[in-house]
């Protein structure tokens, strides 16, 4: 059995993410995805919205559970039998970041979690969660950014 892990902000969750996580669950034998909410100050969701954005888009997949996550990532992998993270990659200014953060949970685990990159489809290359963020907040069309579901949740929180 493979369990792996799909870290990530998610604020809010794109159809990049959505790409990303079906490709990981008919890879792995599970995929746990993980809401971080340490890392920034103001989101635009609570971590809590976004685990239940994030358990609506994957009812269907059976393989797949969401969870919140505060602390390193190589903690939760190790208490939780968790030898693979998953991340996409849009780019090479991606990859730089993405290849720091895998290389320090390399050596943070003792070689015990690797990182699995996932090259974006070329559709969902243009589409970041700050991208969407600063295109809703000036009321501009984000339909092709993220599941619909989302979208009018993500308007909702710019309604003055
Ligand atoms: O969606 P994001 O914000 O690009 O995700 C970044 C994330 C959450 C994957 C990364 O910041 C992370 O894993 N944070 C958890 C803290 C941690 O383990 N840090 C050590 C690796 S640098």
């Amino acid at each position: 059995m493979i369990n792996a892990i799909y870290p990530g902000s998610f604020d809010p969750l794109t159809l990049g993410h959505m790409d990303i996580i079906k490709r990981a669950a008919n890879m792995f034998d599970n995929l746990t995805i993980a809401v971080l909410d340490n890392m920034e100050k103001m989101p635009l969701f609570s971590v809590e919205e976004r685990v239940k954005i994030l358990e609506k888009a994957t009812i269907d997949m059976k393989n797949v559970r969401v969870i919140a996550f505060n602390g390193l990532l190589v903690d939760y992998a190790k208490e939780n039998d968790i030898h693979v993270s998953v991340r996409g990659l849009r780019s090479d200014t991606d990859f730089e970041y993405e290849l720091m953060i895998a290389q320090n949970n390399n050596v943070l685990s003792e070689e015990a979690l690797d990182t699995v990159f996932l090259a974006t489809k070329p559709e969902y290359i243009f589409i970041s969660s700050s991208g969407v963020k600063e295109i809703a907040h000036f009321g501009g069309d984000i339909t092709k950014y993220v599941p619909p579901f989302v979208k009018e949740l993500v308007y909702n929180k710019y309604v003055k």
